[in-house]
């Protein structure tokens, strides 16, 4: 089936760089959110990252074209004509199966829901359709611009056409799609570079080094483009720590139980780079 119109739901970092990635793909995208403000600022957000990668060279045609093929929503029914539908809302099982149960009432069944999860299990979210076998995994990376990678993950009931469907939706953005056969918390990325951030945060509590140095050895020891602290305030601590628990809960092996601290840090709004503070400090 080809695609012509995606829909996304959600437009905070990951929603309106998805929403992006597929206006340069040429498609025609609908980006859903319940808060209108919160579109509004994605709006800015893809104008400004458009306007930047032109004046670089990196787009094939005028922003301004690119513009025009995103569209805003605050209800579900413009996905009644979409093609492929990207879920990319907060970290939230319950949360995440209602979206895709209202998108079930109005999508046509061969739609294929791509669910940008980066650790809850595919299975567990489609649970709570009707028809599971429509739900797939496309994990972004953060920023979407920026990085190649998308892991498409299987749930048990997922057919073999979603699959096929996702990786060309994926091919198709310019980006390299891996398929993960079972959907354990956590897929490849998170499962096992989650595993070096609790490291890294248990090496800074004993007092081996600072977050600089520690950021530093990862850096230059590896030629890593960032140091974990770094990557943790760029990605979320909060989106680190539901990562973590959901790894966690699967597996209830205390070696995936986040630190204290990241809780403290999470509880204390120092979020990272999006809110000012986390790892380190970042002004306006
Ligand atoms: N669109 C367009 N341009 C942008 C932009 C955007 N959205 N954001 C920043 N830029 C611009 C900057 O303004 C800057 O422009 P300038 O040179 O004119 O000032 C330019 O891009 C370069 O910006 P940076 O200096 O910040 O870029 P770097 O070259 O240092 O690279 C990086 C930044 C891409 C973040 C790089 O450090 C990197 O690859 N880091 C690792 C990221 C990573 O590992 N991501 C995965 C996280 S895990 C994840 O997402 C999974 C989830 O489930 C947790």
């Amino acid at each position: 089936m080809k695609i012509h119109k995606v829909f996304v739901v959600g437009s905070g970092t990951m929603g309106s760089g998805i929403a992006q990635a597929c206006a340069q793909a040429g498609y025609n995208v609908t980006m859903m959110d319940i808060d209108e403000v919160m579109l509004d600022r994605a709006m800015e957000t893809i104008k400004w990252s458009l306007k930047k990668l032109e004046e670089k060279g990196k787009l094939k045609e005028p922003q301004e074209a690119i513009v025009t093929r995103v569209e805003k929503a605050t209800t579900m029914d413009p996905g009644n004509d979409a093609d492929f539908v990207v879920e990319a809302i907060y970290e939230n099982l319950n949360a995440k199966q209602d979206v895709l149960k209202k998108l079930e009432r109005i999508c046509p069944g061969k739609i294929v829901f791509g669910t940008n999860t980066s650790s809850i299990p595919i299975t567990e979210i489609a649970g709570a359709l009707r028809s599971p076998e429509r739900v797939i995994g496309v994990h972004f990376f953060n920023p979407v611009h920026r990085m190649k990678l998308v892991e498409i993950v299987r749930g048990l009931m997922t057919t073999d056409n979603a699959v096929e469907m996702a990786k060309n939706f994926v091919l198709s953005l310019t980006k390299e799609p891996v398929v993960v056969n079972y959907d354990i918390a956590g897929f490849i990325v998170n499962r096992i570079n989650g595993m070096a951030f609790l490291e890294a945060i248990s090496l800074l509590e004993r007092g081996v080094a600072n977050v600089e140095d520690i950021d530093k050895a990862m850096r230059l020891g590896l030629d890593y483009p960032m140091g974990p602290f770094e990557l943790m305030d760029l990605v979320g601590l909060d989106v680190v720590l539901n990562a973590r628990m959901g790894i966690y809960n699967e597996t209830r092996d205390p070696t995936h139980f986040p630190p204290a601290i990241l809780h403290r840090m999470v509880a204390s709004g120092y979020l990272g780079r999006k809110t000012g503070k986390g790892f380190y400090e970042y002004s306006k």
